[in-house]
């Protein structure tokens, strides 16, 4: 590296989460006693950069959306802190300041907007509720709107079953800007849309980004569209981070056995990047009841002894940042190939 050129660092943490943790009860036996809890968020960290993009992938119920809800408040965790831009959540920054400040948008374009309010009246509910005049949100409503590419005058006067999917999307995520967040997390916010109209929203996000120096955090099971969107990538499994990093680090050089068996079922655009990685057989195993250990190891084809006694935690790799949890990659782990590997 050339002497000179300067060290890249990492943007200041805007979000900081740690040890967050949600189970659900299970209810609905004989007497509707408990039946167990499902261990959805179980213990996790991490941190989202200012004016960064986290991408969070893995298979479906491994807690992707339970963080996104635990990040914007809409449930509370059982315990773990998250701090936005430094302040504690609860204490020294009011919960009320997370609402405004973390937005989210949601898969389901028709379901997040009420069916009897214009897509102005929409808009302008939240900031009227948060004190602003009617005059005033009308006006921002409109703004929000020509924001999001839809012509406010053609617009404004909609209900929600007179537009199209990305319409509609584009409706919640100017219903989101309108409380001037700092964060808006994206769970599969494009996932229903066609392949042409989801670009189209995916750029839009990105624009909106640079011009309103926004911060996302970007969940999707697309792994295409999250390496295009991310800077940071975080694999979970089982309610817990298996592996995180910057994005080249995750698709180039992925640690983890799980990543690698995601990415290689992942469809490949250039047939000369088709790996030799064996795609992921199975099921993920139930969270109410998940593995000890490495909770991997019940799928894991370089699964040891050690791993199903103990959890590796997560470790870092060669790369500034990255870190994967796997006794494979941990020196004197008691994993017999650790060493190889190291
Ligand atoms: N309100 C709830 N009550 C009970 N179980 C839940 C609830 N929400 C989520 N879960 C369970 O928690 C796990 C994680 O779910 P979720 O966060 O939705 O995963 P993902 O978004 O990655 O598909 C799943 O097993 C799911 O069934
Ligand atoms: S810790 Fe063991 S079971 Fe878990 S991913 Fe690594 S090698 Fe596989
Ligand atoms: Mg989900």
């Amino acid at each position: 590296m050339n002497a000179s050129a300067p060290i890249p660092r990492p943007p200041k943490p805007l979000l900081t989460v740690t040890g967050l943790t949600k189970h659900f009860a299970l209810k609905g036996g004989l007497f509707g006693q408990s039946r167990g809890v499902v261990r959805a968020v179980d213990d996790i960290s991490f941190e989202v950069g200012e004016g960064e993009t986290l991408g969070i992938v893995g298979e479906s119920g491994c807690g992707k959306s339970t963080t996104a809800r635990l990040l914007v408040d809409l449930i509370s965790p059982d315990s773990g802190d998250i701090q936005l831009g430094g302040k504690l959540v609860g204490s020294e920054l009011p919960i009320r300041e997370l609402r405004r400040q973390v937005q989210m948008v949601f898969q389901d374009s028709y379901a997040s907007l009420n069916p009897r309010l214009t897509m102005e009246d929409a808009i302008s509910f939240g900031p009227m509720v948060n004190g602003m005049a009617r005059n005033a949100a009308v006006r921002l409503a409109h703004d929000l709107l020509a924001r999001v590419g839809l012509e406010p005058r053609r617009f404004a006067g909609r209900y929600p079953h007179e537009l199209s999917g990305g319409q509609r999307q584009r409706v919640n995520i100017a219903r989101a800007l309108a409380f001037s967040p700092k964060v808006v997390v994206l769970d599969e916010a494009v996932s229903a849309l066609d392949k042409s109209v989801e670009a189209q929203v995916l750029n839009l996000l990105t624009d909106l980004k640079a011009e309103l120096g926004l911060t996302y955090v970007f969940i999707s099971h697309d792994l295409n569209v999250v390496r295009y969107m991310s800077d940071r990538v975080m694999v979970m499994y089982l309610g817990q981070v298996a592996e995180v990093g910057p994005v080249d680090a995750i698709y180039g050089a992925p640690a983890h056995p799980y990543s690698r068996a995601l990415l290689a079922a992942m469809p490949s655009m250039d047939p000369d990047r088709r790996t030799m990685e064996a795609p992921l057989a199975g099921d993920p195993p139930n969270p109410i009841n998940p593995p000890p250990g490495c909770r991997f190891h019940t799928r894991c084809r370089f699964a040891d002894a050690v791993c199903s006694m103990s959890d590796p935690g997560l470790y870092t790799m060669g790369t500034p940042g990255h870190l994967a949890a796997c006794h494979l990659h941990i020196p004197a782990s008691g994993h017999k190939a650790a060493e190889l590997a190291a």
